[in-house]
């Protein structure tokens, strides 16, 4: 099989050519039937006809995924619950976490909340699976003796600012996802050398996080636009991840010999 590619076609069309058990991480960012612009996509159907597309190409997904393989899929809150039951009950697959993304600013509301978070279901096909906490380990607010010196688990409760319409990495895309929250899903659930696969592949973020991390990749998208946009992406050089966990920028209170006075 010749991975690092990108492929322009129908996600379910696409997976259906590929081989089963040849993946060990998916990550899927698919449209959330918001009424989003995908140039030449509508993310607008009727919620029944939106429930069978995602069983359609969840379906691909378990198929391709290895034993031992793990899947991430973003969504919004208006499908959060019914994906969750279809991930558990209807696909069996192992539930390991239910992550909210904090995206920090956004929309404003006069007659409720303004939105401030998207969800990430995690699940695995088994109850074997790779997860490499220590490559994702964020720094403790405070080493006492009894906190791990090697930083703290990151939670389920991830902090990254979207990438803003003035930052330099960002592309002509409606809904592109923060680089470093890629990073944190994909050192945690694969190794150098794994595969990692996203169909719904929009502006390449995950493939571009992958390359980097010196995984190997494929990325499916509908919009031939958006293939382009991700080899531009992918051909870029390197200058390090946009979005950093704020909490990386900690600086620990009472380490031996730091000055409390300097400290914030
Ligand atoms: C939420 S966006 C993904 C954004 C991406 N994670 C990023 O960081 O840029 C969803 C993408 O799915 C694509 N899409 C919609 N329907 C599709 C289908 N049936 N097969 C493949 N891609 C599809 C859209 O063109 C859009 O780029």
């Amino acid at each position: 099989m010749n991975f690092n590619q990108l492929i322009c076609g129908d996600a379910v069309q696409e997976m259906a050519h590929l081989p089963a058990a040849c993946v060990d991480l998916l990550i899927a960012d698919p449209p959330y039937n918001l009424g989003k612009d995908y140039g030449n996509n509508l993310d607008r159907k009727a919620w029944r006809e939106y429930e069978a597309f995602t069983r359609a190409w969840l379906a691909q997904a378990v198929r391709l995924l290895k034993p031992t393989g793990s899947i991430y899929v973003f969504m919004g809150v208006r499908f959060i619950s019914r994906l969750f039951m279809l991930l558990e009950e209807e696909f069996k697959l192992e539930f390991n976490g239910w992550i909210t993304w904090h995206y920090t600013q956004g929309m404003g509301r006069k007659t409720g909340f303004s939105p401030r978070h998207e969800d990430i279901l995690y699940f695995t096909r088994s109850d074997q699976f790779t997860f490499n906490l220590d490559d994702v380990r964020v720094p403790q607010k405070y080493y006492r003796e009894r906190n791990n010196m090697a930083g703290a688990n990151p939670g389920d409760v991830w902090t990254f600012s979207h990438v803003h319409y003035c930052s330099a990495e960002r592309e002509a895309h409606p809904t592109q996802k923060p680089e470093a929250l890629l990073e944190r899903i994909i050192k945690a659930s694969s190794q150098p050398g794994q595969v990692v696969l996203d169909p719904f592949v929009g502006s390449g973020t995950t493939c571009r996080v992958a390359h980097v991390l010196g995984r190997a990749w494929f990325g499916i998208d509908i919009n031939p636009e958006y293939i382009s946009m991700s080899q531009k992406r992918l051909d870029a050089p390197f200058e390090g991840f946009d979005s950093l966990d704020p909490r990386a920028k900690r600086t620990p209170k009472d380490l031996p010999g730091v000055n409390p006075s300097r400290v914030s």
